[in-house]
């Protein structure tokens, strides 16, 4: 993994770009200029003031990227979406296709970036008060269930936001959030084990270990093995980091 220092890394085909980004200080009022209509207009729906900082901030980060590459101003780049949800948006930027994905909790988020390579991101805050047999029971395959019973209880906790994160990276990746069915394939509950996931097709995808800190579990997938480079602190939002 290697540190990512803006004005210096251009994104490629080969490495993935991650992002951290703290929404406890950003206020999405500034930024409205941002949005299109239609963001706008979703942004109405949204009535929690942190899940408006979320939806802002995500786009601010992604859009000042994406209009270095596509010399357009933010407002005039308009993410379209997939039958799942899944953003995307269809500019090109000489013949590639951008991909990039958002996962968000609490003030935290992360914005994974890259060309021609789907992937997906993910963040959890982990929250001791959840029942890890019953969830387990109901989302986790018989190889994660079985993971998980093996482990103290003090590291069930840990192990189960760990393989959260990693599942929904991999559903995000492929685009079907969870039509796609949590207990369909399986991944390792074990911080550094970052061995393939296995789709229904036995196709493999790539797991990585991205930002880890205190109270949270991260997980990138990706199509395509890659380098990975990741800001080591959170993103300013108000530079052109
Ligand atoms: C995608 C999904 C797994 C996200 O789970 P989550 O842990 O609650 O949320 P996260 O913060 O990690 O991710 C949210 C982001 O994922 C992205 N996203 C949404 N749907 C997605 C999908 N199908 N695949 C990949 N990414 C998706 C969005 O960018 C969203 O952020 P935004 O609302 O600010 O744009 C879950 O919402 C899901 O399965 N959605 C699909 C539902 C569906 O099929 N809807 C069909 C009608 S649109």
């Amino acid at each position: 993994m290697e540190n990512l220092d803006y004005n210096k890394v251009n994104l490629s085909t080969e490495n993935v770009h991650v992002l951290l980004i703290n929404f406890s200080t950003f206020d999405f009022q500034n930024y409205m200029n941002y949005l299109t209509s239609n963001e706008i207009k979703r942004l109405g729906n949204i009535n929690n003031i942190n899940n408006r900082n979320q939806f802002v901030a995500s786009r601010v980060v992604i859009k000042k990227i994406l209009s270095k590459y596509l010399k357009k101003i933010p407002n005039k780049i308009e993410f379209s979406f997939n039958k799942h949800g899944k953003p995307f948006i269809r500019d090109k930027y000489h013949n590639h296709r951008f991909e990039f994905n958002i996962s968000h909790s609490d003030i935290y988020g992360l914005i994974a970036i890259t060309l021609d390579n789907k992937i997906g991101v993910d963040i959890q805050k982990i929250n001791h008060d959840i029942d890890v047999d019953s969830l387990s029971s109901r989302f986790f395959s018989e190889n994660e269930k079985t993971q998980l019973m093996n482990l103290d209880k003090s590291k069930k906790i840990d192990a189960f936001h760990l393989g959260w994160a990693r599942k929904e990276s991999f559903i995000k990746a492929i685009g079907e959030g969870v039509a796609y069915g949590l207990d369909n394939f399986t991944v390792s509950l074990e911080k550094n084990d970052t061995k393939s996931i296995l789709d229904i097709k036995n196709k493999k995808w790539h797991c990585y270990n991205i930002i880890d800190f205190e109270n949270y579990k991260t997980a990138l997938t990706t199509e395509i093995k890659s380098k990975i480079i990741t800001s080591s602190n959170e993103v300013n939002i108000s530079t052109n980091f």
